[in-house]
């Protein structure tokens, strides 16, 4: 990108995280500024978020300020600083069992956290606020692929509760000062530097340590898994697809945009619902090496199934997500022996 050409300034939260960290690398290769903004929360190894951010600072274009979300003063204070043209919001309690035994944590996090970032975006008139949701809004619903334009009304967990909140406040403020605004429901995001507390990483360091796997509702599940690559490619491209607010309130057949405001939500999944059992066959052919399976019934709140309708994103950006599981797993695994050396 040109200097001088569009907006370069980006504000990410959560570039110790896992996505947050990609989508940093991503924008810094292209030329933009990154400010950083994470808490490096003890929810998983600590270790892992601090290599993640000492890699970002090796490019002289990524700054990075340790702070907690619900630190207004210290949070307004960077961003006051950096005065970005874009934020995107990713820094949140993630995580859909562990909402089950610390929801204060997610109600901390993503409510009043979210709150103040929204803050902060309407007061710097940025360009455009990109928010994560995720795919555990759809809750309940059985109509599959879940497209944005279908109800979501049936949150099973607190984690899914705070973000359809999330999307509700950041409706409210596109609506009344006109802050254009994307929110993203991610599907099952997997790849390299990813986070110990999800299924791949879980499975590989449990196969490779001879300890037994568990699989919830006998296997029977599946999840539309999404290379984390893939993802923040198409986060890349939605910066640039800012939300107008429709001209008389007529809204383009398919798209989630609101007829009142500058907001619209915007799934992000590779459309191809995979069997857990077929993912943990082609993690086992990937290791040479068999789980021990445990299997297990169902845990509560858990959801059987998530498939995402990703046209609206291919219909904005021209571009959908299309790594198929068993490459995107190879590449985890290459990257989790070289991080661990084994
Ligand atoms: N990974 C997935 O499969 C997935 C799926 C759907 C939605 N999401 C959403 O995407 C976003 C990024 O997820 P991720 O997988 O990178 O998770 P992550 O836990 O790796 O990253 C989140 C980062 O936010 C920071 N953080 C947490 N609470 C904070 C607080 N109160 N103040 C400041 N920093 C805080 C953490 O230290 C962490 O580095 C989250 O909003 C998550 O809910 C992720």
């Amino acid at each position: 990108m040109e200097k001088g050409q569009g907006p370069r300034k980006v504000l990410i939260t959560g570039t110790a995280g896992f996505i947050g960290f990609h989508l940093a690398r991503l924008l810094l290769a292209e030329g933009f500024e990154v400010q950083g903004y994470d808490g490096m929360t003890d929810y998983y190894d600590v270790n892992l978020k601090r290599r993640r951010h000492a890699m970002l600072l090796q490019n002289p274009n990524f700054k990075a300020v340790e702070g907690m979300l619900e630190d207004q003063a210290r949070f307004d204070a960077m961003a006051n600083e950096f005065q970005p043209d874009i934020i995107v919001h990713l820094a949140a309690q993630a995580g859909v069992r562990y909402s089950l035994e610390n929801p204060r944590a997610y109600l901390d996090a993503n409510v009043i956290g979210a709150f103040n970032v929204m803050e902060a975006a309407r007061r710097l008139e940025v360009k455009h606020l990109l928010m994560a949701s995720t795919s555990s809004v759809y809750g309940a619903n059985e109509l599959m692929p879940f497209t944005e334009t279908e109800k979501a009304d049936t949150q099973l967990t607190i984690y899914a509760a705070t973000k359809k909140a999330n999307e509700s406040m950041a409706h409210a403020y596109a609506h009344l000062w006109s802050l254009p605004t994307t929110m993203f429901r991610f599907f099952t995001v997997y790849g390299t530097w990813g986070r110990p507390d999800l299924a791949l990483y879980k499975f590989v360091a449990a196969i490779l340590e001879d300890r037994p796997i568990d699989i919830y509702n006998h296997g029977d599940m599946y999840r539309d898994f999404t290379y984390v690559d893939d993802l923040v490619r198409g986060i890349r491209l939605l910066i640039d697809a800012v939300p107008v607010r429709p001209v008389d309130g007529v809204v383009p057949e398919g798209d989630s945009l609101s007829p009142v405001a500058p907001f619209r939500i915007v799934n992000i999944g590779n459309s191809d619902k995979v069997r857990l059992l077929d993912f943990i066959d082609a993690i086992e052919d990937c290791l040479g090496k068999k789980a021990i399976r445990n299997y297990m019934e169902m845990q509560k709140g858990d959801v059987p199934a998530t498939w995402a309708d990703a046209s609206l994103l291919q219909h904005l950006t021209g571009y959908r997500p299309n790594t198929d599981f068993r490459d995107g797993i190879a590449r985890f695994v290459e990257w989790y022996r070289a991080y661990y050396g084994k």
